[in-house]
């Protein structure tokens, strides 16, 4: 895993060029963009929405599901990611699509949605196999702005993404198993978290797919439990479910996700949350976002997020890479044969 995370600088940097590279360019702006993914597939389609949303002419909506909302038609675009190409949900809601008659894109390494796609004449940007989904994050992405430059949804942006590239590369010397811990932020903030219950908390409309990512990568990679939720809602709810003092309250770590492009009125919520949570026993710290462009800042916080649960995996004596439980789920459907 510390290799793979090490290599998504060189990952991000072939799948840009490649997905610029497809052979293939739709006729018409779609009306909107539909994702279909689960998991490490998905969260590509959240940070895009983060990263760019606001300049997209057309909604883009990650679908993590079996099939697609009922107002989807022909002048959408569906998109299918699926690393492994073999994700019942992704297969199903490609299917779903050509039902409706929208054209159809495929993200893989192979697996059946290659075989549908090669089948149906369906574009597919093809990744190389041998990862583990979630640690193919420079393919997915990369790929999925690619793709969406390519059919003019966004402006061409070459120098924001090698910045960005930079940003991932420059991480990896910063924060990779060489670096000792005393100049390593992501093993001191492993050392933090380690034993306790991690809270990610982040402005949602910037840094909610970088809080997902966090939390689905200590699932993944440190596999222990944790908890992510987005600013402002977290004020309107989950701030008063912190009042009782439960023994697991006092081991909560919380990180507050921060970036300089976050309203000021954010940021102020989520320091004086901090400060509340932490009056009832709660440990806190901010985490901030570097670079100039959103961009590089967003896969500033990614890629600490990414070192950081690879440690703490290390840290509670666990192989980062394997993840038995998914596995185990996926065969044991497979064999119920519930249609
Ligand atoms: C495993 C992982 C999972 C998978 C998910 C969907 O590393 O991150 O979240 O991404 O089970 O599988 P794929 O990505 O093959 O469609």
């Amino acid at each position: 895993m510390a290799a793979r995370i090490a290599g998504t600088a060189s990952d991000a940097t072939r799948a840009f060029e490649a997905a610029q590279a497809l052979p293939w360019k739709p006729a018409a702006r779609p009306r909107a963009i539909l994702l279909a993914g689960m998991g490490g597939s998905a969260i590509a389609g959240d940070l895009l929405v983060d990263y760019a949303g606001d300049e997209m002419p057309a909604p883009f909506l990650v679908v993590r599901d079996y099939s697609l909302p009922g107002w989807a038609g022909p002048d959408c675009l569906f998109i299918a990611s699926s690393y492994s190409g073999n994700t019942e949900e992704t297969l199903s809601a490609y299917e779903d699509a050509a039902r409706r008659g929208i054209p159809r894109v495929a993200l893989c390494s192979g697996g059946r949605l290659q075989e549908l796609a090669l089948r149906d004449g369906t574009p597919c940007a093809g990744f190389p196999g041998g990862y583990q989904p979630r640690a193919a994050i420079g393919w997915s992405f990369f790929t999925l702005l690619g793709i969406t430059i390519r059919l003019g949804l966004l402006g061409p942006r070459d120098r924001e993404v090698a910045a960005a590239i930079g940003r991932i590369r420059e991480s990896a010397e910063r924060m990779g198993p060489e670096a000792p811990e005393v100049s390593n932020p992501a093993k001191q903030l492993a050392r933090w978290l380690h034993g306790g219950f991690p809270v990610l908390y982040g402005a949602g409309r910037r840094l909610g797919a970088v809080a997902l990512r966090w939390r689905t990568q200590l699932n993944e990679n440190s596999k222990v439990f944790a908890h992510h939720h987005a600013l402002p809602e977290q004020n309107h709810n989950e701030i008063v479910g912190w009042e009782l003092p439960h023994a697991w309250l006092a081991q909560a770590r919380i990180v507050g996700l921060s970036d300089r492009g976050d309203l000021s009125r954010v940021r102020a919520r989520l320091e004086i949350t901090g400060r509340i949570l932490s009056e009832g026993g709660a440990a806190f710290q901010m985490v901030e976002s570097v670079g100039d462009s959103l961009l590089e800042r967003l896969f500033s916080l990614l890629v600490l997020g990414d070192w950081v649960s690879l440690y703490l995996g290390l840290l509670n004596g666990v192989d980062p890479t394997p993840v038995e439980n998914i596995n185990r789920l996926k065969s044991e459907l497979e064999r119920a044969g519930v249609p």
